[in-house]
């Protein structure tokens, strides 16, 4: 859905407006501009559990939700739990449609992603993507942890976009923050993290689609190690 000549112009000038702003600030001015119809969208990551700190402490209501593709690490499933309790919430959690998933393995495999790229895409299709228009039902914005410096295919992401997949506005309130910036943050707010990021893993999607990686590697390599760099998005975020 293309974005409105309005609308164009509206994510301009935020994008003007707020470069200067610390990502509370940013934050601050969508809670108030969007009110009930910001969501927070979270994979339980490093920038994630920052966002969600960012938000609750700012107003304990937000809707925080993930979506559980039911191939996550029994680490990440401890980290859900144990958020929901640190910040006092239930974040909602979406799961994928269980007979378009039948359908899929009945077809292609349970482990169908090694196959091809066509693969891995129907299934985070099907596990991921697919459940957003539920999430997104009666919000016009939504914010989630991508930065720059993450990868290739990020650096020409902006603070504000229009997300035309979904038809609504996508504010990445860290999208100039290093991975240092976030560590720090964690740790001084001593906000829970998953305890993967101590083994050699950056970046935690699904467990048979991430691996540890080597001290100096792209912090994203050890998502679909597999595949090309170019073809490294999960497809909540094609461009
Ligand atoms: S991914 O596309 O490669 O999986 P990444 O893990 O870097 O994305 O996360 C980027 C942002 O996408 C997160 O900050 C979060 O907002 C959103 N996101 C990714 N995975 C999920 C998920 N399973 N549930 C909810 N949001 C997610
Ligand atoms: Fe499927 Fe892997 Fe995508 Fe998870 S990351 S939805 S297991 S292809």
């Amino acid at each position: 859905m293309e974005a409105t000549e309005n609308m164009k112009a509206q994510i301009a000038q935020w994008n003007d407006e707020l470069k200067g702003k610390n990502p509370i600030g940013v934050i601050a001015y969508f809670l108030l501009h969007f009110g009930d119809r910001l969501v927070l969208s979270t994979s339980l990551g490093l920038e994630d559990q920052v966002l969600t700190e960012m938000v609750l402490r700012q107003k304990r209501d937000v809707e925080v939700f993930t979506l559980d593709t039911g191939r996550l690490f029994p680490e990440t499933y401890d980290l859900i739990a144990r958020t929901n309790k640190y910040f006092g919430i239930r974040m909602k959690t979406y799961f994928p449609e269980p007979i378009a998933v039948e359908k899929m393995v009945a077809e292609k495999g349970i482990n169908l992603f090694y196959d091809s790229v066509e693969n891995r895409k129907m299934c985070c299709g099907i596990r991921k993507v697919a459940q957003l228009p539920r999430a997104f039902e009666e919000k016009d914005a939504w914010i989630c942890g991508l930065r720059k410096d993450q990868s290739v295919s990020r650096f020409f992401n902006k603070l504000v976009e229009w997300d035309a997949n979904n038809g609504l506005v996508k504010i990445n309130p860290l999208i100039n923050w290093t991975e240092k910036d976030v560590w720090d943050y964690i740790k001084m707010h001593n906000i829970p993290y998953n305890l993967l990021h101590d083994s050699g893993f950056p970046s935690i999607g699904c467990e048979p689609c991430t691996r540890a990686i080597e001290p100096g590697e792209n912090i994203r390599s050890g998502r679909w190690w597999w595949e090309n760099e170019v073809h490294k998005e999960c497809g909540l975020h094609k461009r």
